[in-house]
């Protein structure tokens, strides 16, 4: 049988076991609906109300009530943002000012975009230094008298990059107090969980994207962390789930197995570091070994472990690809939604504009399974086709 390598977690993860089997009972024996009022809605509620409570504890939030859960970090991204902006549009017939930068993922990029299409907003986009970080003074002199938010993630889901959020954060504490508007400060934390503090106390944000299938969870669950007093409008409307603020039946088992995830994610992080720390060095020091030429995209000391972007100028990413995937390795371009049309990433275009780079890169992005002999197996792979 062909040997599969996976090497694409920064796009998805498995469903880890244990969470797997700690959700199993929601689907087929603990099946009610949490508005019901019989015992297996009660369940079902307790259910929701215990991990609600539990990520309410790892993020170190003050209420209960001020975790939403939603389908996606996509739709995290899109209530923290439309639903300030329609907020203070419709509330106080201001059109709103959004800082952000240029290396967000689509789904704050793409909603800017729409918001501003549909006159509602206008935003600044603060392009990156080389390494990938985003200098959060040019961030600070891009605020006008308008801005309301300010959102910044924290992991680069493409290069790996850790962004300064809790500077960035501690900046704005200080701005606010002499502002009659009050800046609010998002950050999408989505690739940050398995290895990253996640203290939205220690960061100091507001509101906070986390997502779980990319820390071992299902797929199609995540949750806005969004401080108490901000008002947010709606995005969908209907019965008064997640108090108000998200009509819909709460899906269980997705909600426990992604509390699950990220408990698991938290209490193991520093853990979880460590080792892909050792994974990602293992893997750059056997492509020096084997002479294989590469640059790093982005900044090794400031990025998570997980993520690793190279530039290898012998070849398009498009033909390593496909010859990894004939080796049964899976790797990717960027992120996956973006990497389906093997376009270039837009976000080594950022770093390095006008060059080649972005169309001869590739991300490697390690999971806990990950094994030395797989990296041999890969470097083995890269040195055939690349030398
Ligand atoms: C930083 C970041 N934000 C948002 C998302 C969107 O997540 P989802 O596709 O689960 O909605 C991703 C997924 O790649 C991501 O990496």
């Amino acid at each position: 049988m062909k040997k599969l390598i996976y090497l694409d977690y920064a796009a998805t993860t498995p469903v880890s076991k244990e969470v797997f089997d700690f959700m199993k009972k929601y689907f087929i024996k603990d099946y009610g609906n949490p508005s019901s009022l019989h015992l297996l809605g009660q369940k079902a509620l307790k259910a929701v109300d215990f991990s609600r409570n539990k990520i309410k504890e790892i993020i170190n939030a003050d209420y209960f009530r001020e975790i939403i859960f939603t389908s996606g970090a996509t739709e995290s991204n899109n209530l923290a943002i439309k639903g300030l902006a329609f907020y203070y549009f419709y509330r106080f017939k201001i059109k709103p000012h959004i800082v952000s930068s240029s290396i967000e993922h689509p789904s704050i990029l793409e909603v800017l975009k729409d918001l501003e299409k549909l006159g509602l907003i206008e935003y600044t986009l603060v392009k990156p230094e080389k390494n990938g970080i985003i200098d959060i003074d040019k961030i600070l002199n891009s605020i006008k008298e308008n801005t309301i938010l300010i959102t910044l993630h924290y992991v680069n889901s493409e290069i790996g990059t850790i962004q300064k959020v809790k500077e960035l954060g501690e900046r704005i504490k200080e701005i606010n107090k002499n502002s009659d508007i009050e800046i609010i400060f998002h950050t999408d934390a989505a690739q940050a969980p398995l290895t990253e503090d996640i203290s939205i106390k220690n960061l100091n944000v507001d509101m906070m994207t986390l997502s779980s299938h990319k820390i071992y969870g299902p797929k199609g669950i995540a949750c806005l962390y969004k401080k108490e007093k901000i008002i947010l409008e709606r995005l969908i409307s209907g019965s008064e789930q997640e108090f108000e603020l998200r009509a819909g039946t709460e899906n269980v088992p997705l909600i426990v197995g992604f509390s699950k995830a990220l408990e698991i994610a938290y209490i193991n992080r520093e853990k979880n570091k460590e080792y892909l720390k050792e994974i990602r060095d293992y893997f750059i020091n056997r492509l020096i070994e084997e002479n294989i030429k590469f640059e790093i995209n982005g900044d090794l000391e400031n990025s998570t472990p997980k993520i690793l972007n190279l530039y290898f100028p012998q070849k398009t990413s498009q033909e390593i690809l496909i010859y990894l995937d004939s080796k049964g390795i899976m790797v990717s371009p960027g992120m996956a939604c973006k990497a389906r049309a093997l376009s270039p990433s837009y976000i080594i275009e950022e770093l390095y504009p006008n060059t080649d780079r972005a169309e001869k890169s590739i991300r490697f992005s390690f999971g806990l399974e990950t094994k030395k002999k797989d990296l041999d197996y890969v470097v083995k792979a890269l040195k055939k086709f690349l030398t």
